[in-house]
């Protein structure tokens, strides 16, 4: 492996640091790397695997104001690139505008999501919340040719080249209120289809940009009041929105106290879009909370979709976590227990029917990414560990069949979102790859992986050392080398 340190950022975190999400697997990562022809330590990097895979990280580099919670972390994004059997590697602090005002500052100006924006030491910021840094340590995704990283409390969207991780800054089309996380790319059309939401009406708006990058679509999506939504959906003819019932409480958001509050009394509400905005169609269901989509489709005059139906969207603390307790149990796909769901919305009779796929806690699915808005037959999850925000399993889903793989990582290795990369030219849903890194606490390293994507149960078919051990994180995306520039 030939290793180049390209940049470094100064860790000013606690030397003593006992937080649970910025050691272990969530250690932050300061350094910067240009890496090429990376080590083979198992198996052979298939020929035909042709693209990029990103993954989008938490690296905090200040000590936090007051309570740290994960998703405040500074965005760092790896970009492992494979063509001909081999790898290159780069990875690079995302230069957001807060995290240079901060080290301009050399102190942390911005309160994380768990403290209230009061302790912010700017009046200023980003996030539906108000008050916070806009860290771009959610998403990545890419769209015409450039990678756009995003925060789930929105934010500017920050655009690099996807391979070289060359930074162009924070997109001009964005508009004020900013973007969510979970942009949507249609392959089909290459639009990119997005949302975001605010505490002042109509709290929800939707967008569209086109494959040149130009907004043909703005439209405000009313809702009754501050909302959480995090994810989004999409169909040719139709983008799904939620209204879910787990929102910041009323009266304590006019004291300035943003707790969200479960309101199973409530419904969860679906917003049917037209693609290019017009007439919105509100649909109902079971209350719940959906943090991700695995994807929607049409079948006649109604539209499927499936997500994460949380049976237990908030969890008391368990005294027995410690002081952080609240934390734990926040970040705990286990506390939530997210299950695969189906709900269907029928557009003749505006009735919903909802149905289980399977009882297992699983989440942060991929699927074939040309099937995105099509019906699709295989989702490829994430399985989690117990009390954790880390992976430690893939999951294979056949929804014709029922059948299920499933792939547990060596203990101490964690594994990152892992998007299904299809072989070029290939013709079953399932013939691809299945990419990720990983983290191995006990050996100090990461590696990425591959599987079979047919075969995940039968373990890698490569690994791919990495010139230092990465932070654990919450997105990642596959792109294809035609979506490449
Ligand atoms: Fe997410």
């Amino acid at each position: 492996m030939q290793v180049r340190e390209v940049g470094r950022l100064p860790n000013q975190l606690p030397a003593d640091d006992d937080h649970p999400y910025r050691t272990g697997a969530w250690r932050p990562q300061f350094v910067e790397y240009d890496a090429d022809e990376l080590d083979v330590v198992e198996g052979a990097i298939p020929p035909a695997l042709d693209g990029v895979y990103l993954r989008n990280t938490e690296n905090p580099v200040m000590p936090a104001i007051g309570r740290y919670h994960p998703f405040d972390g500074d965005g760092m994004i790896h970009s492992i690139r494979f063509a001909n059997g081999r790898a290159s590697y780069r990875n690079r602090f995302v230069r957001t505008t807060g995290l240079a005002a901060e080290l301009a500052a050399g102190a942390p100006l911005w309160a994380g999501i768990i403290e209230s924006p009061e302790k912010s030491l700017r009046p200023d910021g980003w996030g539906a919340r108000t008050r916070m840094k806009d860290a771009s340590s959610t998403d990545v995704v890419v769209h015409a040719g450039r990678a756009l990283t995003t925060f789930y409390q929105c934010g500017d969207a920050y655009e690099m080249d996807p391979t070289t991780l060359a930074q162009h800054g924070a997109a001009p089309w964005v508009p004020a209120g900013g973007i969510s996380a979970h942009p949507k790319v249609d392959p089909a059309t290459g639009e990119l289809l997005f949302f975001n939401y605010t505490t002042t009406a109509p709290f929800m708006s939707y967008g569209v940009l086109d494959r040149d990058r130009q907004l043909t679509t703005w439209q405000p999506i009313p809702l009754p009041g501050p909302r959480l939504p995090h994810d989004m959906a999409f169909t040719p003819r139709f983008t799904i929105l939620n209204d879910f019932p787990l929102f910041w409480a009323p009266e304590q958001l006019a004291k300035g106290i943003y707790r969200p509050r479960w309101r199973p009394d409530l419904p969860s509400r679906f917003a049917i879009v037209p693609r290019h905005g017009g007439d919105v169609r509100w649909f109902e269901a079971e209350p719940t909370y959906v943090l991700h989509w695995i994807n929607a489709f049409e079948d006649g005059n109604t539209v499927v979709l499936d997500g994460y139906f949380q049976e237990q969207p908030v969890s008391p603390p368990d005294p027995a976590d410690g002081p952080y307790g609240g934390l734990r149990k926040m970040t705990d796909l286990h506390a939530m227990r997210t299950k695969p769901h189906r709900w269907r919305f029928d557009l003749t009779t505006g009735k919903t029917t909802e149905e289980r796929l399977d009882d297992a806690v699983t989440e942060f699915p991929s699927i074939h990414h040309a099937r995105g808005g099509q019906r699709h037959r295989y989702v490829w999850s994430m399985a989690a560990s117990v009390g954790w925000f880390l992976f430690d399993g893939l999951v294979r889903y056949d929804l014709e069949t029922g059948q299920q793989q499933r792939y547990k990582f060596p203990d101490g290795v964690y594994a990152s979102e892992s998007p299904m990369a299809p072989r070029p030219n290939g013709t079953a849903e399932d013939d691809g790859w299945i990419v990720t890194f990983t983290t191995d606490v006990r050996n100090d390293r990461s590696e990425c992986v591959i599987f079979d994507a047919a075969h995940v149960d039968a373990g890698p078919i490569a690994r791919v050392a990495l010139p230092a051990r990465i932070s654990s994180g919450t997105h990642a995306c596959w792109a294809p080398a035609g979506t490449l520039p």
